[in-house]
């Protein structure tokens, strides 16, 4: 049976990515950043999960304003690299796992979750740069990823509660596959941040580290924060923080905190992370 052994919780900032890409992440600028990944990077080399989850939104990059689907599950054998306007990073090409991805989708469609099938996708910055923050510069990445793109680009995007209870839909499906695998959940995307408008540049880092708090020891009262809340307390892109409840709702209640981060500024954003273990 497969098992769902941890969740990652990361900002996907597109700068981190240019950082790493442009060997810049020794700077004064980003060595504080990088530095409070250094444990995540060893974490993730010693934990050897067998596949990745990797709940993320597009921006923009394989669907436009002509497709929006709330939740896809991309099926693909692999997924290339997207061009966001610079050339696509040079990472590696990020395989999927069709065999276990297919499984998930007929699990969350049966249990009345109805995503979207995707087989031919490009994968952006919110994709990679989680996976460069937590894997390095490798050759190939160390574990074949399934995507699970939430829409939050576009509104309406789904409810916070909504992403909890898709993630206790995950869980239900990969502990329903036939093969003993490991698992980890990444939830991509926040934290405050606001790049448009008036209040562009926004961090409230008191909210911040209170959803960091619910995601440890409360995730149930982080699923009743609205969208509008979102909006106000965490700026119009700080509603990425709904994709961290979908990992968080995949995991025990009682899932173990081994490691968190905070740190302002990234770009113009505030970024987050957090590591919680199942401990069964
Ligand atoms: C930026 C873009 C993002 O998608 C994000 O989540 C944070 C920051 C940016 O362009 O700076
Ligand atoms: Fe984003």
């Amino acid at each position: 049976m497969a098992k769902i052994i941890a969740g990652v919780a990361t900002s996907h900032v597109p700068a981190i990515g240019a950082a790493i890409d442009l060997g810049k992440s020794g700077e004064a600028y980003w060595q504080p950043l990088f530095k409070g990944y250094e444990r995540s990077k060893k974490w993730m080399a010693e934990t050897k999960p067998d596949v990745a989850i990797l709940v993320y939104n597009d921006h923009a990059s394989a669907f436009s304003l002509e497709i929006i689907p709330t939740f896809a599950l991309g099926c693909a054998a692999e997924f290339p690299i997207a061009d966001e306007g610079w050339g696509p990073r040079k990472v590696p090409v990020v395989k999927g796992h069709p065999e276990l991805a297919w499984h998930i989708a007929q699990s969350v469609i049966l249990d009345e979750f109805d995503i979207t099938i995707v087989n031919k996708m490009p994968v952006d910055h919110g994709l990679t740069v989680p996976l460069s923050l937590l894997c390095g510069q490798p050759a190939e990445w160390p574990f074949p990823v399934i995507p699970l793109l939430v829409n939050v680009i576009q509104y309406p995007p789904p409810t916070g509660h909504r992403c909890y209870a898709l993630g206790q839909a995950l869980r239900r499906a990969v502990e329903t596959f036939d093969k003993d695998l490991r698992v980890v959940v990444f939830g991509t995307g926040g934290m405050s941040h606001q790049l448009q408008s008036e209040r562009a540049g926004l961090i409230n880092s008191k909210f911040d580290n209170r959803f960091l708090d619910g995601m440890a020891q409360d995730p149930e009262a982080l699923t009743k924060i609205q969208h509008f809340e979102y909006v106000r307390e965490a700026g119009s892109e700080g509603i990425e923080l709904v994709m961290w409840l979908i990992m968080r709702g995949a995991l025990d209640r009682d899932a173990r905190e081994v490691y968190r981060f905070y740190h302002v500024p990234a770009s113009n954003t505030a970024v987050g992370h957090m590591i919680l273990e199942n401990k069964h």
